[in-house]
């Protein structure tokens, strides 16, 4: 297969998002950061992905949090500060923070400003004594501490099984970083599937109305936005394989023709039936989990688990 040879040293330097596009895509196994499915659009598609019938992972743990709110804000206690990356839409944050005594800080950090803001503005309106601090940045590189929070404990809450989609070592990495972001005093509450049956994975990923295909499409229009792609829709198809030896749903783009397209002035050849890998969530079994978590510095004081033991919600404290 033709790859394209590298820009020529003369050529000017690229910043690092257009640097990070065109290796995946130089790559032998085509690949795009999965933080650029979020885009306003993609925002809106997993909104949707999550009331799926297929997609039971929202549902499941909503259910859970119900359940266990109590017991979690009891550990928590009170004028507690909530981080949690990759806010969203807030909708699991509303019912944590409704079941936490007083709960002091609220910071929402997220790439999308316009949801943040959105988020924000709800959360001032229903909690009206809580201090919201939005932060609009990209969650996987903050590396500053949030500072000290003197009135009670700092809570990261990482719902929604987003850990999945990190590489288990940058798992690893991520959830130490969460520790040092929070300083002393601080709960992880955590979300997790662990689900490996491809019955109901590969549903989950690929839905019959077809939403997780426009998401995983939108990434596309995305890049020919934002990096000048000549991305042709139509001649893309998504599809969700379940990877057994990974433990890991790989969802693809697959070229349906043999194709050449160019991306921030670089030529990419694509063969026919060739995939361009979107995102990997990985499914981790509970004990490789709670040994990632371990690693990472955190203890785990509790889990909470769907009557499957799919959906699974993690207690840990530094
Ligand atoms: C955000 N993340 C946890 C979702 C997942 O299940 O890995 C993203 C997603 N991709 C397709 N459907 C949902």
């Amino acid at each position: 297969m033709m790859q394209h040879a590298h820009p020529a040293p003369h050529a000017p330097a690229l910043d690092a998002a257009t640097a990070e596009v065109l290796d995946g895509l130089h790559a032998p196994r085509k690949r795009l950061p999965c933080k650029l499915l979020y885009d306003a659009a993609g925002a809106q598609l997993f909104e949707r992905i999550c009331e799926l019938d297929e997609y039971y992972p929202t549902r499941h743990e909503l259910a859970l949090l119900e359940t266990h709110l109590p017991e979690i804000a009891a550990r928590v206690g009170p004028r507690a500060r909530v981080i949690e990356p990759g806010s969203g839409s807030g909708r699991k944050t509303q019912r944590l923070l409704a079941a936490l005594a007083r709960p002091a800080v609220y910071v929402p950090i997220d790439v999308s400003g316009e949801q943040l803001e959105e988020t924000a503005t709800e959360l001032r309106r229903a909690f009206p004594g809580l201090d919201v601090r939005p932060l609009c940045a990209d969650y996987t590189s903050l590396d500053f501490a949030a500072g000290p929070h003197d009135e009670g404990r700092t809570l990261v809450f990482f719902p929604g099984s987003t850990i999945g989609n990190f590489e288990p070592d940058q798992a690893r990495a991520f959830l130490a970083r969460l520790g040092q972001l929070a300083g002393p005093r601080a709960t992880l509450l955590l979300g997790a599937d662990a689900n490996t049956d491809p019955e109901t994975l590969v549903p989950a990923y690929d839905d019959r109305e077809g939403v997780t295909s426009a998401f995983d499409l939108n990434l596309l229009a995305h890049v020919n936005r934002r990096f000048a792609g000549t991305f042709d829709l139509a001649a893309f198809q998504h599809r969700a394989v379940w990877n057994a030896a990974r433990s890991r749903v790989e969802m693809h783009l697959v070229s349906l023709r043999r194709q050449a397209v160019t991306v921030a002035g670089q030529r990419i050849d694509f063969a026919r039936g060739e995939p361009i890998v979107t995102e990997h969530c990985y499914k981790h079994p509970p004990g490789a989990l709670a040994a990632l978590i371990a690693a990472a510095g955190w203890r785990v004081r509790e889990t909470f688990a769907d009557e499957r033991g799919w959906m699974r919600l993690w207690l840990a404290e530094r």
